[in-house]
């Protein structure tokens, strides 16, 4: 007998919708009377389909079809340029579109926490702002072509040291105001198609069972109409997570879930409508695909590798360079290219991301390219495959070193030594390489570094040895050529860092309580991530959050503020005052000196970029939403806006303020409601409780309750942490528990008009 699915034109049986909630393999849904079947596939930033007739594997093991390898979200994130990263995205959906692909897995969005986060590469930022605006950016792009995404890990997945059970414990405030804002942001102005949980638990409960995330923050407040997608292998408890939201269970084939859900149904234990509710969300995604599917779809590997090697001198950041080290000039004769990575680039990161690149451009083959007369002299180094013959290898580079004018050296991680999966123990360059910098530095201080990682790395030797820096973090396909154009000038710089370099690993916010113990990690830093942290302890950094330098230089002037309805509207100008084009990437930070909430020094609220020619001038306007003021009140549960004064410092970097300016904000009405516990400051704060307890403490102090100066000491200050019930006991009768609840009442229904 078939039930009636009040969901589908068509009927389907409880089996046949129970089904639809499980993959059919490693990457397709299931088919299932009309409703198509559609195949999900790795993301982010290439493709990773793999041919079902051989198996999958989710952690890029086995082979993948050629696919253009654009920058990892670190590279990506460097260039803080959503309009390209959405030609990136556009570009991915023709590629799905190419492949029959019908939901790319991603992005990936978490905040990095910790910069030990084996998956930090696969990450936009420590920022929830950028996080969320680059993400989106990238939502939309693939979109775009008609093609789904998975925004994920769906949340609070900052680590991957015991990630399928660790539980991330974190306060209601961090949690909404870093960990789940740039998935909101997201979610509200990209709309993706579907959202991926992630494999951790969040406070105790595994994000795949977690109703109050799937269901009650996503769809209801946040209004989410796709469908949640499991990450692979994340769910444990298939009806659980069906009743708590999740809708579609991957990798399959899980027959056997799919009968424990129909006698769940059967025995009346889930409402046949929670399956129909799971099954129409799938059939939904599987019906937009397949209709936005295009049967003819090809894409030009040429122009899409063009594509790449433009994101990915996005997403060089020129940290350092003294005397004007770069770009090369015509004075360079000789040349010595130093470092393993120089033919063998490092330039994505181990684990389900890993794309098989149609091709890979090799920094050696890029520099000769554009070395005109000058001889190009390569040594290898060092060795990122086993310990090789160290002292030979530095005796080798040195040696090309002495003989050069200038040497680029390429430093970084290898493949080994940062991954998903796992996170890293250290921070820092490999000794070997380390050794090798000196070495090299030291017979020939004109020494260019350019770094290659996923994760951020000490660079305190380096700093201390060479005059300039080019930091690649993980460029992709297109990575060697771009770092050539950006050390022969061809390209001007103009990424910045979407991570704080610290100057030691004991100086991370989250130094001591990164590793779980017992499954169980406390993000006790609270909001004080990042920048937010080391500006907040006035630590010292490497390199701060945002920083950057180009070929040129930029002045800025003329900062404004408006306040409206849509929050701050500010405008600035910038000039370039030196003697190349180039883009600045102007930052906003803002602040509230005289908040009564705990608050960083400044948080990112906009950004904005700008390319100018030399002496050329432009107004740089963004509104920083209003929303983004907004703080989480846990007492309320919602969003508040304060009231005051707002300071917005306008920046190259975090740490590199330029122009500054305050301005008032008519913050949204907050009335706490004030009970027996409510403290007797929180009762004289409001202006009926304050008239009506007046007259007692005036008995008490014989004067006004704040004379202070008349006492000698701030009698409010003493005992105004007294919960009003308890101080009103110690009145000996004055105010009856009964007349306390009158006052209590009166103050609450009082709206202050
Ligand atoms: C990863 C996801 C990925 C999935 C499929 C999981 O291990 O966490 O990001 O999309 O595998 O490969």
């Amino acid at each position: 007998m078939t039930d009636v699915n009040p969901y589908f034109h068509a009927e389907l049986s409880l089996e046949q919708a129970a089904s639809l909630t499980s993959g059919a393999d490693f990457w397709s849904t299931k088919s299932v009377g009309s409703v198509p079947s559609i195949v999900l596939t790795d993301g982010p930033h290439g493709l990773r389909k793999q041919e079902m007739t051989i198996g999958g594997d989710h952690l890029g093991i086995g082979v993948s079809v050629p696919a253009t390898c654009f920058p990892p979200a670190v590279g990506l994130s460097q260039s803080w340029n959503p309009e390209l990263i959405a030609r990136v995205g556009a570009a991915l959906g023709v590629e799905c579109q190419t492949e029959k692909v019908g939901v790319l897995l991603g992005p990936g969005i978490n905040i990095k926490r910790d910069p030990r986060g084996g998956r930090n590469f696969e990450y936009y930022s420590e920022d929830p702002l950028i996080s969320g605006e680059l993400g989106a950016a990238w939502v939309r792009g693939v979109q775009s072509e008609g093609v789904g995404a998975s925004l994920k890990h769906f949340a609070a997945n900052n680590s991957e040291n015991d990630r399928m059970r660790a539980s991330s414990n974190i306060d209601d405030r961090t949690l909404r105001e870093i960990y789940l804002r740039a998935f909101q942001r997201v979610v509200t102005d990209a709309q993706p198609w579907t959202v991926m949980c992630s494999y951790n638990r969040l406070n105790g409960l595994h994000t795949a069972q977690h109703e109050w995330l799937l269901t009650t923050l996503l769809r209801d407040e946040w209004g989410f109409d796709g469908a949640v997608v499991s990450d692979w292998g994340a769910v444990t408890d298939r009806v659980a997570s069906l009743v708590a939201g999740l809708d579609l269970t991957m990798p399959g084939p899980g027959e056997s879930g799919d009968a424990e859900i129909v006698a769940a149904v059967r025995s009346g234990i889930v409402d046949r409508s929670v399956v129909d509710r799971a099954a129409a969300r799938v059939a939904d995604l599987a019906s937009k695909a397949g209709s936005a599917h295009r049967e003819s779809s090809t894409f030009d590997r040429d122009r899409h590798h063009a594509l790449a090697r433009e994101a990915a001198a996005g997403g060089i950041v020129l940290l350092k360079n003294e005397g004007d080290l770069l770009p090369l000039g015509s004075g360079v004769a000789t040349l010595a290219v130093i470092g393993d990575f120089a033919t063998n680039p490092r330039y994505q990161g181990g684990g389900s991301s890993m794309v098989n690149a149609t091709r890979v451009d090799v920094p050696l083959d890029e520099i000769s390219a554009r070395a005109g007369d000058a001889q190009v002299r390569f040594a290898q180094g060092f060795t990122t495959e086993g310990p090789g013959d160290e002292d030979a290898l530095r005796a080798e580079a040195v040696h090309a070193a002495a003989e050069a004018d200038v040497a680029v050296l390429f430093l970084g991680l290898g493949a080994r030594q940062e991954s998903e999966g796992f996170d890293r123990d250290g921070i820092e360059l490999p000794a070997d390489q380390l050794r090798l910098l000196s070495a090299v530095a030291e017979v020939r201080p004109q020494t260019v570094v350019v770094l290659s990682h996923g994760g951020v790395v000490l660079l305190n030797e380096v700093i201390a040895r060479v005059p300039a820096i080019l930091d690649g973090a993980l460029l992709g396909q297109g990575g060697g050529a771009a770092i050539a154009d950006a050390l022969f000038g061809l390209v001007n710089p103009s990424g910045r860092l979407a991570e704080t370099v610290p100057l030691r690993l004991e100086d991370v916010p989250s130094f001591l309580a990164f590793e779980p113990e017992n499954s169980e990690v406390g993000y006790g830093e609270g909001l004080f991530v990042g920048y937010r942290w080391y500006d907040a302890r006035g630590l010292d950094v490497a390199f701060p959050f945002g920083h950057g330098l180009s070929y040129t230089t930029f002045e800025y002037s003329q900062l404004t503020l408006v306040a409206t309805e849509a929050g701050l509207m500010a405008r600035l100008t910038v000039t370039n005052t030196g003697e190349r084009a180039g883009r600045e990437v102007v930052q906003f930070y803002v602040g509230m000196p005289a908040t009564s909430m705990k608050r960083a020094p400044r948080e990112l609220k906009g950004f904005a970029s700008v390319e100018l020619a030399p002496g050329e001038s432009s107004v740089v306007e963004t509104v920083l939403r209003r929303e983004d003021l907004a703080y989480w009140e846990t007492r309320l549960d919602r969003w508040i806006v304060e009231s005051g004064d707002y300071r917005v410092d306008a920046g190259a970097s975090s740490r590199d303020l330029r122009l500054s300016a305050s301005v008032r904000v008519d913050g949204d009405p907050i009335r706490i409601p004030l009970h027996r516990e409510s403290t007797l400051a929180e009762v004289m704060a409001n202006p009926v409780g304050a008239a009506r307890l007046g007259g007692a403490l005036q008995q008490i102090f014989g004067g006004s309750p704040d004379r202070t100066a008349d006492l000698g000491f701030d009698v409010m200050r003493m005992i105004g942490s007294s919960p009003v019930a308890r101080f009103a006991a110690g009145l000996g009768g004055q105010i009856t528990p009964e007349q306390l609840d009158e006052i209590l009442a009166e103050a609450n229904a009082d709206r202050g008009e």
